[in-house]
């Protein structure tokens, strides 16, 4: 699996911003401009990709209130990250209404991959799967509604990617639950990484396990987590 790439984008991401803010300061001088001066909407390549953005786009557009999906660009990344890796099985904890799903699914379409995703609300369950389906991607996942803290004991592995999205005080005993099943270079995405929002357990156990290789990145006002389990 080829990740360094992909890891390297979100990092110069997270170098740029901090720039532009040390520059809002008086800062350090002006570098080239960074990629994010460029930051531009996604083009679709062919009508299947341009009708997965526009449910996308209209998400974005109606969708936003109540469903603490991830911010576009935070969507954007995990695309990336899943569509450069190449993922066969990419484990999201946290439907809500498939915002951040059906970016993953703009991945898996191409990998010939899918998603199992979680979700204890029935109301957002059933909204996100009128969407998955409106996106044309419902082929592409499994959502299994319950509380995922039980039920990801019933996974089987290789996992490729994991995405951590529900509650935030639960990614630890997600890890642990989890970890055993992704596969030797596999990643842990974990969203919510922020000063106020991380659960200090979750950074002591990405941190601090010879096995994983973890960095922290910011995408916008995001911040996430990647962790790499080594081979
Ligand atoms: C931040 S939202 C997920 C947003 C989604 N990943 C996106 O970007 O489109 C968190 C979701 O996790 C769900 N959730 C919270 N605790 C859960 C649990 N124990 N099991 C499954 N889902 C849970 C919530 O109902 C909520 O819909």
């Amino acid at each position: 699996m080829t990740i360094l790439p992909t890891i390297f984008v979100a990092l110069t991401l997270t170098q740029a911003s901090l720039m532009l803010f040390a520059q809002s300061f008086g800062g350090p001088p002006r570098r080239p401009a960074a990629a994010s001066t460029f930051a531009a909407a996604p083009l679709a390549k062919d009508d299947a990709e341009r009708k997965i953005l526009d449910v996308l786009d209209e998400m974005d557009r109606s969708q936003r209130r109540g469903t603490m999906s991830v911010p576009r660009d935070d969507g954007r990344l995990l695309r990336l990250l899943a569509e450069g890796a190449g993922v066969q099985h990419v484990v999201e904890l946290g439907t809500s209404h498939g915002y951040s799903g059906i970016w993953f699914c703009l991945a898996l379409r191409t990998t010939g991959g899918k998603l199992t995703t979680f979700e204890i609300d029935p109301g957002r369950a059933a909204a996100a799967r009128e969407n998955f389906q409106r996106a044309g991607v419902s082929h592409l996942v499994t959502l299994i509604e319950g509380d995922a803290h039980q039920e990801v004991t019933k996974l089987k592995g290789p996992i490729d990617l994991v995405f951590l999205d529900a509650d935030k005080e639960g990614y630890a005993d997600y890890l642990k639950k989890l970890l055993p099943l992704v596969r030797p270079g596999g990643l842990i995405v974990a969203h919510n990484i922020t000063a106020g929002m991380a659960d200090p357990a979750f950074i002591k156990a990405i941190t601090t396990d010879s096995a994983l290789d973890s960095v922290f990145v910011s995408v916008g006002s995001s911040g996430l987590s990647l962790s790499l389990k080594k081979r």
